[in-house]
């Protein structure tokens, strides 16, 4: 099965903040989950590069605009890397190919009468990269996002007939059993989009701009460039090869999902697949909108100074942690807020004292009252070992539903479970006393400890490397673990330690931050 999953490429008028790496992270550990599961995945991600806003950050830095954006994107690059990001590619739309290839795709929208010049007069917001209408300004008639005046912008633009599409759009959102089917999901962000297509005609919007010089020219008409969100939004078909028709494009199109926050769902679940049914493209299946996050209460934003950038993230916590935090503090779907301490706090509780916790005491268990061997033991119908085992499969349909701050949950309760499988035997009780169950329930220690290590692969790869180890094992999780999601029924065997294997504890894994 194939898998076509999507981040929204990040403009470079700034570089990478926690923001961006909350929908990166997100889709990395979907991507991996499916990968786990033997799908074929194809994860996209990238940066936006042209428009306004990115020539006047270059201006500003000093830099030609491609310059800047090489630097940028550049460090979009090296975040993605460190925090252990496995996109299979990374667009950008200033590549000749995505350049050539919009070009290509605005050129069969011009020839199939989708597209028309009219003259236009607006209030423009620089930093939107948009006009507004009057009811988008907030009482000093300033942009509610940017806190500026509109510009007056009058040119002569092409417009694309978007009002065209209403029906049909609201017909592929409804109807689940449309072949061309498009899910808007959470659903209450599809009964808002169902709401606003319904209240009122849709209006054309323009696609190009006569002003702005550092875009894709029209192939058509070579004084206006593409406005800069249709020539983002198409990154999505030509990373695949959309222009040649590509295997590639063959296999993976449609997008399985596109993840984003609710920022931009509009240009994601109303301009897009417009765009697409003009051109007889067929629509993405899933596009998801996740919440905003603020920092103690307050937007991000440089003005404010509370910006946090994932190299801090990965500073204070190692990029593992940081991966798993981003994820825990609140759900998915929602509006929520991170505040350092929140972070410190969450990061002591599950993985200093619980997860980093439960390795340290099973490793040591075996070290001392079993040598390190890992001695012969076998997880018993109704065990806790086998209640671990069904409670992580019955999560896994959370990390399906992209419920990440439930699926991290479902974790927490078994570590807790099998630290209180510590507490209850009390294995240096059972060796004081010669019990001979001992050796059986060391084992099923590790057992406990193995199967929560390969659950926690998606979000925390390194760790789930490091424990693995320490259990003796020579070939790696993933593959390990990918034979294992992979076996149809289950054959557990494949997380189940193995008697006899030397373990080797290495350090703390998390250690306690003040
Ligand atoms: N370039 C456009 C997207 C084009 S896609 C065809 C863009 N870029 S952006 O750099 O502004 O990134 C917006 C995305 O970054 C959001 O949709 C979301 O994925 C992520 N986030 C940025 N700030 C965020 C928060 N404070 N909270 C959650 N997600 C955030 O828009």
């Amino acid at each position: 099965m194939k898998f076509y999953i999507t981040t929204p490429i990040y403009y470079v008028n700034d570089t990478p903040h926690i923001g961006h790496a909350y929908t990166s992270v997100a889709a990395d550990v979907l991507a991996r989950w499916r990968r786990l599961n033997g799908h074929e995945v194809f994860y996209l991600t990238g940066t936006d590069e042209h428009g306004a806003k990115i020539a006047q950050a270059a201006a500003k830095a000093g830099q030609s605009p491609k310059e800047f954006c090489d630097y940028i994107s550049g460090e979009y690059k090296k975040a993605w890397e460190k925090l252990q990001i496995t996109n299979d590619d990374f667009i950008r739309t200033t590549d000749t190919a995505h350049e050539s290839a919009v070009k290509y795709f605005l050129q069969k929208l011009h020839d199939s009468g989708n597209l028309y010049l009219k003259k236009y007069e607006g209030m423009y917001c620089v930093p939107c990269e948009k006009f507004l209408a009057t009811q988008d300004l907030n009482e000093d008639l300033c942009c509610p996002d940017h806190k500026q005046k509109p510009v007056t912008r009058s040119e002569e633009n092409y417009f694309f007939k978007l009002s065209a599409y209403r029906d049909k759009l609201i017909e592929r959102i409804l109807d689940d059993a449309h072949p061309d089917h498009m899910e808007i999901c959470p659903p209450e962000r599809k009964s808002e989009i169902i709401g606003k297509l319904k209240a009122a005609p849709l209006e054309d919007i323009s696609i190009s701009r006569a002003t702005i010089e550092w875009g894709i020219p029209l192939p058509f008409d070579k004084a206006q460039t593409a406005y800069v969100w249709i020539d983002a939004l198409l990154n999505y078909i030509t990373a695949l090869g959309y222009e040649n028709n590509s295997e590639v494009f063959k296999k993976f199109w449609p997008a399985d999902v596109h993840l984003m926050a609710k920022d931009i769902l509009w240009f994601h679940s109303v301009i897009w697949p417009a765009m697409l049914i003009a051109s007889g493209i067929p629509l993405p299946k899933k596009v998801f909108a996740h919440g905003f996050f603020t920092i103690d209460g307050q937007k991000m934003s440089k003005t404010l100074g509370n910006i946090i950038r994932p190299d801090e993230l990965i500073n204070s916590f190692g990029p593992d942690a940081a991966r798993y935090l981003i994820l825990s503090l609140f759900p998915f779907g929602v509006d929520g807020d991170i505040s350092r301490a929140g972070l410190t706090e969450r990061y002591n509780s599950d993985l200093a004292n619980n997860l980093g916790n439960l390795a340290n005491r099973t490793l040591d268990m075996i070290e001392k009252f079993s040598g390190k061997v890992i001695p012969q033991g076998a997880v018993l119908p109704g065990s806790v070992s086998e209640g671990i085992l069904s409670n992580l499969s019955s999560s896994e349909q959370l990390l399906e539903n992209l419920e990440f701050s439930r699926f991290t949950a479902s974790l927490q309760t078994a570590i807790d479970t099998a630290n209180r499988y510590i507490q209850n035997t009390a294995p240096w009780k059972m060796a004081k006393e010669n019990n001979p169950e001992l050796p059986s329930v060391l084992y099923n220690l590790a057992a406990n400890l193995k199967i929560i290590t390969a659950y926690i692969l998606p979000f925390m790869p390194m760790t789930s490397q490091k424990i693995w180890e320490q259990l003796g094992e020579t070939e790696s999780v993933e593959s390990t673990a990918k034979k294992f999601f992979g076996s149809a029924p289950r054959d557990k065997s494949f997380i189940l330690p193995h008697p006899g294997a030397v373990t080797q504890k290495t350090g703390i894994l998390f250690p306690r931050i003040k």
